[in-house]
């Protein structure tokens, strides 16, 4: 066969996957077949329109179409390029990590309001970059809650914990490729149950007692976990505590669409039976590790509102708001411990 029998044109390659994702109902088809193209070719959405009759070698549309077969069969998109955008940032993605959804901006979006309007209220006038703060992210999964915070706030440090030791690798991964490693600890723990062991025993970072809490790792290249500057005597510890917890509810499982169901880590997806069952003790774990004036900033899930908001009462809780998302769904909780 001749080099120029082996060639396709980028328009004829597109459109024959485009088609092909449409015919097995594959949500969002167009895009799905643009960013595996764009994935196998290494290029940018303006390369494939500003050049739809370059000739591809039939290796790449090999790989294409054998993408293609793989996300008809219901893997997501993000998992088979590696990788997804939040907070304008590119996150690796893996099976062991929840992909970053848009409406998880809006937690980021309400703790920069809130921490804005706490330094209008002490008179401080100047940029916010979050000198000295201390951030809580639990449940951190690819870490991009934790990464859009450290690079929004570059003088900030931020605690990110995940009861996924796989979770904690991309994360970790992700925070070295965004070069804010320096300021970001992960922790293997249950909730924030490896702040709590610490304090307890007034122990260091490696003496951590629950079941699933283990050796606070530094992110930089050090194999020797970084000690922990959180000690016993900090309390109450952070300045903000945010957190995107599982909240769906394991008897919703079959309305799920087969990638998320199929695809993403169960841990990542399923509060409970209910769905909102992780609320309580993650409030009354925040509760206990706030300053006075600290903020919490919960992402809900679209029937965790009436479970959640009574967790935030008077006399721990005030100034209680909720944001809802582009769909009108309640998304975010907020509120500010006294
Ligand atoms: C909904 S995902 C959110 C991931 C990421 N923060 C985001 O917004 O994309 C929930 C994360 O919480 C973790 N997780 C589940 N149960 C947990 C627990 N009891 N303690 C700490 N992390 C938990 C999961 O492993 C998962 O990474």
């Amino acid at each position: 066969m001749s080099a120029s029998e082996s060639q396709i044109a980028v328009r004829t390659v597109l459109k024959q996957g485009l088609a092909q994702l449409r015919e097995a109902h594959v949500p969002s088809f167009t895009l799905a077949a643009e960013l595996l193209l764009l994935h196998v070719l290494g290029r940018d959405r303006t390369w494939i329109y500003s050049h739809p009759e370059e000739q591809i070698g039939s290796a790449d549309a090999d790989r294409y179409f054998a993408l293609i077969a793989r996300r008809k069969t219901g893997e997501p998109t993000q998992h088979l390029t590696g990788k997804q955008e939040f907070w304008g940032l590119e996150f690796e993605v893996t099976p062991d990590v929840l992909i970053p959804r848009p409406e998880t901006e809006h937690v980021i979006e309400v703790a920069l309001d809130r921490l804005a309007v706490r330094e209008c209220r002490a008179g401080r006038k100047q940029t916010l970059i979050g000198e000295g703060l201390q951030i809580a992210d639990i449940g951190t999964g690819s870490a991009c809650i934790a990464i859009a915070l450290a690079k929004e706030l570059r003088g900030a440090t931020i605690y990110a914990t995940d009861i996924s030791s796989a979770a904690l690798a991309v994360a970790h991964r992700n925070a070295k490729r965004h070069s804010v490693s320096d300021r970001i600890h992960f922790l293997e723990s249950n909730l924030l149950d490896g702040f709590t062991a610490r304090r307890a025993a007034n122990a260091g970072p490696s003496v951590v007692g629950a079941q699933h809490a283990a050796p606070l790792l530094a992110t930089d290249s050090s194999s020797t976990p970084r000690q922990s500057p959180i000690t016993s005597h900090q309390s109450p510890l952070f300045d903000l505590i945010v957190s995107n917890p599982p909240y769906i509810g394991r008897r919703e499982s079959a309305t799920l669409m087969r990638e998320v169901r199929d695809h993403e880590p169960e841990i990542a997806l399923y509060g409970g039976e209910e769905g909102y069952e992780l609320y309580a003790d993650l409030i009354a774990q925040a509760a206990a590790h706030l300053k006075p004036g600290g903020i919490l900033v919960l992402e809900l899930g679209h029937n965790s509102l009436p479970a959640v908001q009574p967790l935030l009462d008077a006399p721990t809780w005030t100034n209680v708001g909720v944001t809802n998302d582009l769909a009108g769904i309640p998304r975010v909780i907020a509120a500010e411990r006294l």
